[in-house]
């Protein structure tokens, strides 16, 4: 599988230098020139633990959350106060985790980020179906938050069974949902789950639109090898029509296609923390993207809190890019909209897509996987089954390798990949 993820680095970095993950780090962070910044706060605690979750978390107990709200809070103020005046950023998303597990303190976070930045697009949290409560709602809608995105994972006992979850109370979510409103909200939905047909899938869009939702998120599921998950994942070519049959039933409906994994029934619901240039990310495990640098924080929660208790950063590594290695990042993350925007690429990077992927463009032209119009290139179908077919390889070569040493080890000497 590595082989692949090599050799298309290889290819598309023209070089056969690896992703090099060091244990260093910039106290300072130079994020004040990145327009277009996105802030991701991580809350790694929850009530029950997942076998198949690949993220960041613990069990929670309200004293360590509090330790860990209280260190994240000095983490915001730290890297905030690295810049004079206030940072205007796109939004801000509460990932985990659970974060409403501290939905009491979302407020106190909110703030604390308001005193250094700018949010001009609104703020996000995910939410367990668990947590949907008028109280709930009520308390993080009151501390600004206007998206929220549901981890509903499937409306059916058969496949909640297979994932080791509790039944979804639909009609409970339904009405808490008409009494407080909210912007956006999405559910969350795995897919390629054994036994799965497009009627499953269907019959679970169909439940989250008619219970409140205006985004929906169909994750492909992916059996992460640190994981204790014995859930098997689906052939290729079952996954391929699976995909196929349900993007086109969403397209059918009318349903806007904003991400690769995403379809929404009102064009303002947006829910997403992966598409933007750069971001900032506070907390256990959370990323972040400069214009030459990717960073991660530790996974260890407490020595997330020792290390900023010491008035450090708790990055644990840093991978330093060369133009090149940059670019396909960009163009990676980017892809994910399923758009690529030839003059968005050349203003971020000041030089034509076309004269440094030119023969990249056209064989994917050729091979069907995109079209393009007016500078802008979008996925066809069978593009995005690609992309995602190469994500999944990305995502076990790259992805599944880090944070299966990163879950243990607070800060690894070195990485490679
Ligand atoms: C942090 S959780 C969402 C909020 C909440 N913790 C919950 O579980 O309801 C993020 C989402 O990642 C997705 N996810 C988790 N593990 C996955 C896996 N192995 N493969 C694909 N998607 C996965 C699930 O859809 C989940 O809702
Ligand atoms: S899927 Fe959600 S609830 Fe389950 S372990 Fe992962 S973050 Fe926690």
């Amino acid at each position: 599988m590595s082989i692949i993820t090599n050799l298309t680095r290889m290819w598309l970095t023209r070089s056969s230098k690896p992703f090099v993950f060091k244990n260093e780090y910039d106290q300072q962070l130079p994020y004040a020139d990145c327009d277009s910044l996105g802030l991701y706060v991580h809350i790694p605690f929850c009530e029950n633990i997942c076998s198949f979750c690949p993220y960041c978390k613990v069990r929670y107990s309200k004293e360590l959350c509090d330790r860990y709200i209280d260190a994240l809070i000095r983490e915001i103020h730290v890297v905030g106060s690295q810049h004079t005046g206030k940072k205007e950023t796109t939004s801000l998303y509460f990932g985990g985790g659970t974060p409403a597990l501290a939905a009491n303190r979302l407020k106190e976070i909110i703030d604390a980020v308001r005193e250094h930045f700018v949010v001009t697009e609104g703020i996000g949290a995910e939410l367990h179906p668990d947590n949907i409560s008028p109280s709930v709602l009520h308390t993080i809608k009151d501390a600004g938050v206007t998206k929220i995105s549901i981890g509903i994972q499937s409306f059916q006992r058969k496949f909640q069974g297979i994932l080791g979850r509790t039944d979804v109370d639909a009609p409970a979510i339904r009405k808490a949902l008409s009494e407080i409103p909210f912007e956006t909200v999405s559910m969350d939905f795995i897919f390629a789950l054994p036994g799965q047909t497009f009627h499953d899938l269907k019959a679970d869009i169909d439940t989250a639109f008619q219970s409140g939702a205006n985004h929906v998120a169909i994750y492909p599921f992916i059996d992460f090898t640190f994981t204790s998950s014995t859930v098997t994942a689906m052939p290729k070519k079952e996954k391929h029509a699976l995909l196929n049959a349900i993007t086109q039933y969403c397209l059918d409906k009318g349903y806007t296609r904003s991400s690769i994994w995403t379809f929404s029934s009102e064009k303002e619901a947006k829910y997403s923390s992966m598409t933007r240039d750069y971001f900032l990310g506070f907390g256990c495990s959370a990323t972040t993207l400069l214009k030459d640098q990717f960073k991660i924080n530790t996974f260890s929660v407490d020595d997330y809190c020792k290390r900023i208790g010491e008035g450090k950063l708790p990055t644990s590594l840093t991978t330093r890019f060369s133009v090149r290695q940059r670019m396909v990042y960009y163009l990676f993350w980017t892809a994910y909209s399923t758009k690529v925007d030839a003059g968005d690429f050349e203003k971020f990077f000041g030089v034509p897509l076309k004269r440094m992927y030119g023969m990249e463009l056209k064989a994917a032209k050729l091979f069907g996987l995109i079209t393009g119009e007016n500078g802008v290139y979008s996925m066809t179908l069978k593009g995005a089954f690609y992309y995602h077919y190469y994500e999944s390889f990305y995502t076990l070569a790259y992805i599944d390798k880090m944070w299966g040493i990163m879950r243990k080890e607070a800060f690894p000497e070195k990485i490679e990949l």
